[in-house]
């Protein structure tokens, strides 16, 4: 974990001295800087200190950069590296972000492209560090490209992206709206060899119902009134890559069996044409009705049901899976901070124990949206329960009205009372711990404790 306060700890690898010198100084401000000469004497260096990061010369007297690389990996794969190259041969820096580089960096190069990237990689630390603390699994996954979570839910979607994402299979993602299904395709192609080609998103359901077959097919010239010129459809565009049918329950049953066909024969005919086109394209499709039940209504045809549901993926509303939600939360405020140029450091315990107590209906984009809006509107360093919306804060009245209501014993009602004066010292102190058991007249592993007992989860400052 990061430590608010502390500095973020860069370990420069670079030969040439009076480059170190410069970076040392240039740098301090805002990092701790550790410097080595050589491969040999930086990795000594990440045996004895925990560095976050790594700037690292990949021209280097004795064991060359991409070596230090693959032994710092090894070393620990937590610690992001960027690479310093000196010419713009982009082969090393492919094969260095193949090693598992972070970034790269071309020399020469100014000062402030430095620091915004060390600063852009320090936030990938963040969030690769977890910054919640109580949890230090640092070396379990939870990120798979833009998805975050961490749920054992997650994690299974996580592995089948991969073990499908090379195969050319049909996936059919379903879940409730706003649960990512989006971003579950799009990762889908990112892991997958057409991850050069394009990715083309279309909604099925958004789309007029007289243009969606010559937005899928496109149209030939004069197919139909307006049809000045031809038009490719999204499937010409797609070819070679992957096109991600969005809604696809809405479509008309006529188009359906168009559909069907062109999955079958990889081929179709442009509205108002004779010519018969040939594509090459990965299909994902989604919904967030139930296409079984549809089927079984006959709303959906039964064939392409099955043609489309060669491998399904189910994505869990977030109330099913609400482990996840501090890390969302703290990812959303990463991104907000970013975007309104902000920098809310983080959630007290109360506003987290609301936010991971709440239904939320509308799942993932619910949760984005409130903490997109809080960032932009709160006037403080943390936001507080006090911020969050009134539907959400009726999460916690109703918690309390549960245990008056559940008659808690003594015992019961003084853990209770006990968490809250643990809550409201933390929230004194910044949630410095040792300051915090300090005035608790205990000691901080007491303290640790007894959060982890009281299920405290509380976000740590980002710095
Ligand atoms: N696991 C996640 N990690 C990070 N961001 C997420 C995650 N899940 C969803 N989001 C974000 O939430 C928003 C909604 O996600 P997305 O559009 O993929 O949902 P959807 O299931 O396609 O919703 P709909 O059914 O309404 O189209 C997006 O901004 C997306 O980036
Ligand atoms: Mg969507």
């Amino acid at each position: 974990m990061i430590e608010s306060g502390a500095l973020p700890r860069v370990l420069i690898i670079d030969d040439d001295t009076s480059l170190l010198e410069s970076y040392m100084v240039l740098l301090e401000d805002e990092f701790q800087v550790y410097t080595a000469e050589t491969g040999e004497a930086g990795l000594e260096l990440l045996r004895r200190e925990d560095v976050h990061m790594a700037l690292l010369d990949v021209r280097l007297p004795g064991i060359d950069g991409l070596e230090v690389l693959r032994r710092i990996k090894v070393l620990d794969e937590n610690i992001d590296v960027i690479m310093i190259t000196a010419d713009r041969n982009m082969r090393i820096a492919v094969d260095a972000i193949k090693l598992g580089a972070y970034d790269y960096i071309v020399k020469p190069f100014e000062i402030d492209d430095i620091l915004s990237l060390l600063r852009r990689t320090m936030e990938h630390q963040s969030l690769l560090r977890e910054v919640l603390y109580l949890r230090a699994e640092v070396d379990s996954r939870h990120e798979m490209g833009n998805v975050v979570g961490r749920s054992a839910k997650m994690r299974q979607i996580y592995d089948l992206v991969t073990r499908v994402a090379d195969t050319n299979a049909t996936v059919l993602v379903n879940g409730e709206s706003g649960v990512g299904k989006e971003l579950i395709a799009r990762a889908i192609h990112q892991q997958s060899q057409r991850r050069a080609n394009p990715f083309v998103a279309v909604n099925c359901a958004a789309i007029s119902e007289h243009l969606v077959e010559s937005e899928l097919f496109g149209h030939e010239r004069g197919a139909f009134t307006g049809a000045v010129e031809m038009h490719r459809g999204k499937f010409e565009l797609a070819h070679t890559g992957t096109l991600f049918l969005d809604e696809v329950g809405s479509l008309r049953v006529d188009l359906q069996a168009k559909l069907l066909r062109v999955i079958q024969e990889r081929e179709f005919e442009r509205v108002g044409g004779s010519k018969t086109i040939r594509v090459d394209v990965r299909i994902v499709a989604a919904s967030n009705q139930d296409l079984r039940q549809m089927v079984a209504e006959r709303t959906f045809r039964d064939d392409l049901f099955y043609r489309l549901n060669v491998v399904p993926i189910h994505v869990p509303p977030l109330r099913e899976r609400r482990e996840d939600i501090p890390l969302l939360a703290q990812h959303f405020l990463v991104k907000y901070n970013k975007a309104f140029g902000r920098q809310v450091q983080g959630l007290t315990p109360e506003a987290l124990t609301i936010l991971t107590h709440y239904h939320w209906p509308g799942n993932v984009r619910e949760l984005e949206n409130i903490i997109g809006r809080l960032v932009a509107i709160s006037r403080h360093r943390v936001l507080e329960a006090e911020d969050m919306p009134l539907d959400l804060q009726s999460v916690r009245s109703q918690m309390a009205e549960d245990i008056l209501a559940t008659g808690a014993d003594l015992r019961q009602a003084r853990a209770e009372f006990e968490r809250h004066y643990i809550l409201q010292t933390l929230d004194q102190c910044g949630w410095n711990q040792t300051e915090t058991a300090k005035r608790l007249g205990i000691h901080r592993n007491t303290l640790l404790t007894k959060l982890d007992l009281l299920h405290i989860r509380p976000l740590s400052p980002l710095e």
